[in-house]
This record gives structure tokens, sequence and C-alpha cells, in this order.
């Protein structure tokens, strides 16, 4: 046996033991797609699947199957959220969805400070912040998006970035509440273009959250808050990127329109 025999054979076993140890959230962030019809056979599809007990699946689909995924998913593991909400109870807020109605109907999870709400909606920090005070008020776990632009990442601000993105997005959180808060690392420019962050850029920039959430929040806090990396996630680079120090999961697009994809990726977040 030679040197890279051996040394194959020891990263086999590494990968090995971080797939079956490691839990993972695979969240699904629908955006503005998919017909009735298909919604009802994905649901058909993942209500009775096995995913095991490791990883927890996610989903946020467009608000109207909100009604489906409460129907569908009565007694299944997969749960479900919104893809952004409104920081009031109810009210003259058109076009809005409250918190209230996403709970009343299942909602677990909200997604908040997406980059495409941040950038074609104007959402600010402010208003990101009311989002996150709001659903840990109501027991819904915000998934916080953070993220840097190209023009960022070229110049080297994007830690600077990252860092005032979450510090004002937590402003209104405080103590033992962020144990109930997740953070999702998506670089802009990898956003639905199809060109990933490499394994060693999401290690690179995960580490850095990282630490910024230790220094920032404690220990014992910050060393715990889930840290999500999205961006062109998909099963043919999903297995690298789950090596990566700090990812505890992915906020996945495009890809997790199809339900055989999101089993798939279960599966080899699983390492079956
Ligand atoms: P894609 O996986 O399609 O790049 O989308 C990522 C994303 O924006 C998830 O919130």
């Amino acid at each position: 046996m030679d040197k890279r025999d051996i040394e194959e054979i020891v990263r086999n076993e590494i990968v090995k033991s971080v797939l079956d140890s490691q839990e993972f959230i695979i969240a699904g962030n629908w955006k503005m797609n998919k017909s009735k019809q298909e919604v009802i056979s994905f649901l058909d599809d993942v209500a009775n699947h096995d995913f095991g007990d490791k990883n927890k699946i996610i989903i946020a689909p467009p608000n109207p199957y909100l009604y489906l995924f409460e129907e569908k998913l009565r007694y299944s593991k997969v749960l479900y959220g919104v893809q952004n909400l409104f920081p009031k109870e109810s009210g003259a807020f058109t076009g809005e969805l409250s918190y209230a109605v996403a709970k009343e109907f299942g909602a677990k999870y909200a997604i908040i400070g997406h980059s495409e709400r941040r950038t074609l909606f104007d959402e600010c920090d402010i208003l990101v912040s009311k989002k996150v005070r709001i659903c840990v008020q109501n027991q819904i776990i915000p998934i916080l998006c953070i993220g840097e632009n190209l023009d960022q990442r070229r110049s080297g601000d994007y830690r600077q970035h990252l860092s005032n993105q979450i510090r004002e997005g937590l402003i209104r959180i405080s103590g033992n509440e962020l144990q109930d808060v997740i953070i999702a690392y998506e670089p802009i420019w990898a956003i639905g273009t199809g060109e990933t962050a490499s394994p060693a850029q999401v290690e690179e920039t995960h580490m850095f959250i990282r630490e910024f959430l230790v220094n920032e929040y404690g220990n014992d806090l910050g060393k715990d808050i889930p840290l999500l990396y999205g961006g062109s996630v998909k099963p043919s680079n999903v297995k690298e990127l789950a090596l990566a120090q700090s990812v505890s999961g992915f906020l996945i697009g495009g890809a997790s329109l199809e339900a055989s994809t999101i089993i798939e990726i279960n599966d080899i977040l699983s390492n079956k």
C-alpha cells in the first residue's frame, strides 16, 4: 500500500465519522416556485419517507401552501416554516403575513433577512432585527440570513459586513434567547448562480463567524448557534461542504424543490 492509498483510507474514515456523528439541518427555501399540484406530489413523497433520526428537514414554501403542509405533514418528522413575516400580530399591513397566522398553520421556522429581501425589497437591518425579535418572542425559530456581495468579497470587506449584519440582526435578542436562533451564511455571489463557495472559503468564513459569535455573546451561547451555509448547494457538492468546520447544515434553494433531491442530500449527510 503506498502513501496515497493510506491517505485515502484515513480521509474516508474521517468523512465517515463526521457524517455518522454530526446532526445536520437541511433547510429548503422554495422562494416563489411550485404549482399546487407539484406541492401535493412533493408532500406525498416526503410525508412518509424515513429520513432517519439524525438530520432535521425544514421546508419553507410560498405562504398559500402552508395549509397543505399542515394537513399532509401532521404525522411527519419533516418541519416547515415561512420565507418571511411581518413583525406585528395583525392590522393594516397590506400584503404581509403575521407571525400569528404563520404559527397557526404550524410554521416552526422563519427565514429572516434573506439577501433577496434585503436587495429587492430594501429590507434594512432595523426591520430584520424586529422580525428576529417577534420570532423569538413567539416560539418561531428565525433563520437569520447574512452574506456579502461579490464586491465585498473581492475587496476583503466581507468580514466587517458579516459581523455588522449579525450584530444588527441580533440587537434585540439577549442572553439565553440566542439559543433559539439559527444563522445562515449565504454569499450573494453564490446564490442561484451555480457558483458555490469552495469548501475552504466556507470553512474560513464559518470559522470567522463562529469566532465572532463567541467573542460577542460568550462561549456558552456563541459556540452552539447553528450556522448554515447556502448558495448553490446540491447533491454533488454537499458532502465536501459538510466537512468544512463549523457547518451545521444548509439552506438550499433550487435543489430543495424536488423531493428526490432532498432525500438524496439527506442520504449523503447520513452516510447512506
Ligand atoms: P440556491 O441554492 O438556489 O443557490 O439558493 C440559495 C438560497 O438563496 C437559499 O436561501
